[in-house]
């Protein structure tokens, strides 16, 4: 039974092959920030509130200038659709269904075109920029064509952190089906069988341009080896004139940089250590994330990912001051376990969690718990 992301988490890892799962599940070095990121929402305590009429509960908020009725969405994960045939499609159906944004990775397997044409809702695209300008601005270009709204800028992957899973498994090294790829995916015949479905998968943004190779798998590793390694703030602010529409930046995980990014003209910052796949030994995002809000003061909006599991954990962010959460592997658990009913099923149960949650906290909305702030929480000590 699918009741919580822990649950999600064990049905993707029976139903994925490992190579797949690893490179999900994993984080860099000794992974010790991926570990951080969840164990340091047990620093934070929920109070217990009692005897106020909590009848009528209301989750929804504002999140990026639109009103939704919960408070998180569905950040960008790379590769959705090797996970689930039509990963994004499946994801971004689920999101909508149950009034969520979905955030569209560059390096997907649906393209945002098809993405745009077979699902509904507001459609968010994270760009990765490529030391390709021509490739640049053509994700730029397809992006506006497919009417995103929200740009988020992906900041934190100068260099690829070190993830050892993946050296391990040969991940990176792999750009065809090799006899071991092979077996490891014939031991998982579903997902085999549901994948095959669709034929070859192919990252959608590079599948017309032959120098990227063919096949998924031989695109994602030269999507990867071509992430423009001398991005500087200088880029933020052309990035800034040419997109008309909100930019968000992502990767965000110090005071400097935030306040930089304020200076650079963004809408707003997630505060994110990429789910501790990129610099090992950073701090986790949520004992980050009350001196980022404290240093702004409310002069830029803030959101948050890393480790989120529980609905308990988004309530604690958004006490600290983030407007909304982005989840990552939480919801990829759920589409690997049972595609879109997956993702769905997970946003149910977060939702469910946080409803109760703050009931049980005395407390009947996400205005009142924002308003609450650090009061609504206990700090261990
Ligand atoms: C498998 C995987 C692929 C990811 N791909 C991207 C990506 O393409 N672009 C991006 O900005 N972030 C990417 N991320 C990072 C997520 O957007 C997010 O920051 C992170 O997953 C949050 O941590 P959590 O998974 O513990 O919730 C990826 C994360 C995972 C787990």
């Amino acid at each position: 039974m699918l009741i919580n992301v822990e649950d999600a988490r064990r049905a993707a890892r029976r139903r994925l092959p490992k190579i797949f799962f690893d490179y999900i599940e994993g984080g860099s070095g000794a992974e010790r920030t991926l570990a951080a990121n969840e164990a340091d929402f047990a620093r934070w305590n929920l109070r217990q509130r009692v005897l106020n009429d909590v009848s009528n509960r209301d989750l929804s908020t504002n999140v990026l200038g639109t009103q939704q009725p919960l408070p998180f969405m569905l950040g960008p994960v790379g590769f959705l659709g090797l996970y689930a045939a039509d990963g994004e499609i499946a994801a971004a159906r689920a999101a909508h269904m149950e009034g969520v944004p979905f955030a569209l990775s560059s390096f997907s397997i649906a393209s945002i075109g098809r993405l745009r044409a077979e699902t509904a809702g507001p459609l968010h695209f994270q760009l990765y920029v490529l030391n390709d300008p021509t490739i640049r601005d053509e994700f730029i270009e397809q992006a506006l064509a497919a009417g995103v709204t929200t740009l988020f800028l992906t900041v934190d992957v100068a260099v690829t952190g070190s993830r050892e899973r993946d050296i391990r498994n040969g991940f990176r090294a792999v750009t065809r089906i090799t006899p071991r790829l092979a077996l490891s995916m014939i031991r998982r015949p579903r997902w085999c069988l549901d994948l095959m479905r669709g034929g070859m998968p192919q990252c959608g943004a590079v599948a017309h341009r032959p120098e990227f190779g063919h096949g998924a798998l031989a695109q994602a590793g030269n999507l990867a080896r071509r992430i423009e390694t001398r991005l500087s703030w200088a880029d933020v602010a052309w990035l800034r004139k040419r997109w008309p529409h909100r930019l968000v930046l992502k990767g965000v995980l110090s005071v400097e940089d935030a306040l930089a990014a304020r200076e650079a003209g963004v809408d707003a910052i997630v505060v994110s250590n990429h789910g501790g796949r990129q610099l090992d030994d950073a701090p986790s995002t949520i004992a980050m994330l009350p001196e980022i809000v404290e240093a702004l003061g409310g002069s830029l909006e803030v959101l948050v990912d890393g480790g989120f599991r529980r609905g308990t954990d988004i309530v604690k962010a958004l006490a600290l001051g983030a407007s909304g959460v982005l989840l990552g592997r939480a919801y990829v658990y759920g589409l690997a376990a049972d595609g879109e009913d997956g993702v769905r099923r997970v946003i149910r149960h977060l939702a469910e969690e946080i409803d109760t949650s703050l009931a049980l906290m005395g407390l009947t909305s996400i205005a009142e718990l924002r308003r609450r702030g650090h009061e609504a929480l206990r700090e261990r000590t």
